[in-house]
């Protein structure tokens, strides 16, 4: 197994209703340790260019509204599998069909506004992380 570093984004909803501390909870009792952290209010530009592979999908607008609507968490966290462990952690897009005890089914009310983001990929993962901090805001390896 590999040790991995991955980027997570409490989204703006779960800000707002204050679960930042639960979530974080989660993260720690999965393993996974957070190396690097801060808060946010993204601006437009930002959240176009972090969503830019969405760009032509019918919901990107309202994805960028509410990603600007309030301030958002970003964390990159470090473990075994870091990548899908946070996915599972998550729980599926649709809070709907998020599996029971996942962040998503816990803390989501919907599709657009599902409380967090973790990277799909390692090497979207290392892309994200570059976008948010610099080298020297993460904790050496
Ligand atoms: P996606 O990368 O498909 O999902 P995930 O966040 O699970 O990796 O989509 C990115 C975000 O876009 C998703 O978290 C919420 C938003 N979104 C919608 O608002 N409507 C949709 O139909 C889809 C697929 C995504």
């Amino acid at each position: 197994m590999a040790l991995e570093r991955t980027i997570s984004i409490i989204k703006p909803d779960a800000v707002a209703k204050n679960v930042i501390g639960e979530i974080y909870a989660r993260f720690e009792k999965a393993g996974l340790k957070i190396v690097a952290a801060k808060m946010k209010h993204l601006s437009r530009k930002e959240a176009e260019g972090f969503y830019a592979v969405h760009r032509e999908r019918p919901f990107f607008n309202a994805l960028v509204e509410f990603m600007i609507s309030g301030p958002v968490m970003i964390q990159v966290l470090e473990g075994e599998n870091a990548v899908a462990k946070n996915r599972e952690l998550m729980g599926a897009t649709n809070p709907k069909e998020a599996a029971a005890g996942t962040i998503r089914a816990d803390f989501a009310q919907s599709i657009d506004a599902n409380a967090v983001h973790g990277s799909d990929s390692l090497e979207n993962a290392a892309i994200e992380t570059a976008y948010f901090f610099a080298a020297t805001e993460l904790c050496p390896r």
